[in-house]
């Protein structure tokens, strides 16, 4: 292997169009040269979710430049990297052939070898990147898309320990915030509402609790929500800020249970670690304080390190596309074909059963 190796990666599964360069040093330490991230938000804000026909056109503008504003910044030139990294699913699949074609293009205009990597990977291995850390950990992923908690136990080799059954967490949280007219993403004006609520104000369930499986699962939590708007409207803002609390501490409460047996399943399976063991958090929701304390706390008590990586990390980047390509390249994987496909499905477990239900909107990760 070469002293280092540097390559470009892209992101467009969703609704951040992003390109960056990452290196990766010979004794395994990473550095990203450029980070560049357009959020299409404002495009999508007024249809209250992701549109996939606009991300798709907002992709197709944003990318060329984006990649020109990344390698200008790294102050390299496509000659000077080493491969093409490109997410090739899950997600949207207009967003995923801009991005890839993009890169197939680049890989044969310069011959460089090309990468299509899975955007779960990339989120499951930014931790490496952020923190240097080694195998096996966990990792919670929380987004408007996700909510998987999954055993990393090398790269490529994944293991789904629980996901959800019907809504992803920050689906639950976009979903409550609509129905109680707050504005998209629902994530953040839930969170500011609960500030000023009462958490016990309303008694709303916590769906699988005290099961031994470690699934999730929030659709109820939802229309307890909205059963619990309908009884009390017209909602004055208090209301609203009590349902957001009252919400909000279910979920800690949930995830409290769901992730604590994991921790637990993880020191019992591997009690042997030189070094101690670490729960990794990524995904949108991971901007959450209160379910960041509650994370926290919990690592706390099990003896488990909690590493969150900063949120420009772990929320969509091309930077931990970048770094996933790069891991793969260390590992001697397998270059990608021409032929490669986009997948809108790609599940990192290949043998995770699909739990009925489960990321039916199938588009964000
Ligand atoms: O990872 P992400 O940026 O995008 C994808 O899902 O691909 O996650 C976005 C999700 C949205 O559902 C949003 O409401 C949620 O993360 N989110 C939050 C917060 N900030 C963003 N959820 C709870 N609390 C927040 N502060
Ligand atoms: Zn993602």
């Amino acid at each position: 292997m070469a002293a280092f190796l540097r390559i470009l990666g892209i992101e467009t599964s969703c609704d951040e169009t992003a390109a960056a360069i990452v290196v990766r040093h010979e004794d395994g330490r990473g550095e990203i040269l450029s980070d560049v991230v357009f959020s299409q938000l404002d495009e999508h804000s007024a249809y209250g979710g992701v549109v996939p026909e606009i991300a798709a056109r907002a992709h197709v503008e944003a990318l060329d430049g984006l990649i020109e504003e990344a390698l200008s910044r790294a102050g390299v030139s496509l000659d000077e990297i080493d491969a093409v990294a490109a997410t090739s699913g899950p997600g949207l699949i207009g967003g995923l052939i801009v991005g890839l074609m993009t890169a197939k293009a680049i890989a044969r205009a310069t011959g460089k070898p090309l990468m299509a990597i899975n955007h779960l990977e990339g989120h499951a291995l930014t931790a490496r990147l952020t923190d240097g850390l080694s195998f096996p950990y966990l990792m919670l992923l929380v987004s408007g898309g996700h909510t998987q908690l999954v055993l990393v136990r090398g790269v490529g080799d994944y293991e789904r320990w629980g996901t959800t059954i019907d809504d992803a967490l920050g689906e639950a949280f976009d979903k409550t915030a609509k129905l109680l007219g707050l504005p998209y993403p629902g994530g953040p004006a839930v969170e500011k509402a609960a500030l000023t609520g009462n958490p016990d104000r309303f008694q709303l369930p916590r769906p699988l609790v005290g099961e031994a499986r470690l699934d999730f699962s929030f659709s109820g939590l939802k229309t307890a929500v909205r059963q619990a708007a309908t009884e009390i409207a017209p909602l004055s803002e208090q209301d609203i800020a009590d349902i957001c609390a009252s919400f909000q501490k279910a979920i800690s409460r949930t995830l409290r249970d769901r992730i604590g047996r994991g921790l637990a399943r993880f020191a019992k399976e591997f009690g042997h670690l030189d070094v101690g063991p670490a729960l990794v958090v990524a995904g949108g929701v991971a901007a959450n304080q209160e379910i960041r304390r509650t994370l926290q706390a919990l690592c706390i008590e099990h003896g488990f390190r909690f590493i969150a990586p900063p949120m420009k990390l772990c929320t969509d980047n091309a930077a931990m596309i970048a770094w996933a390509g790069l891991e793969r390249l260390a590992e001697d994987m397998p270059f990608d074909g021409m032929d490669v496909a986009p997948r809108s499905r790609w599940p990192l477990d290949a043998n995770a059963q699909t739990l009925l239900g489960s990321g039916k909107r199938g588009a964000k990760a």
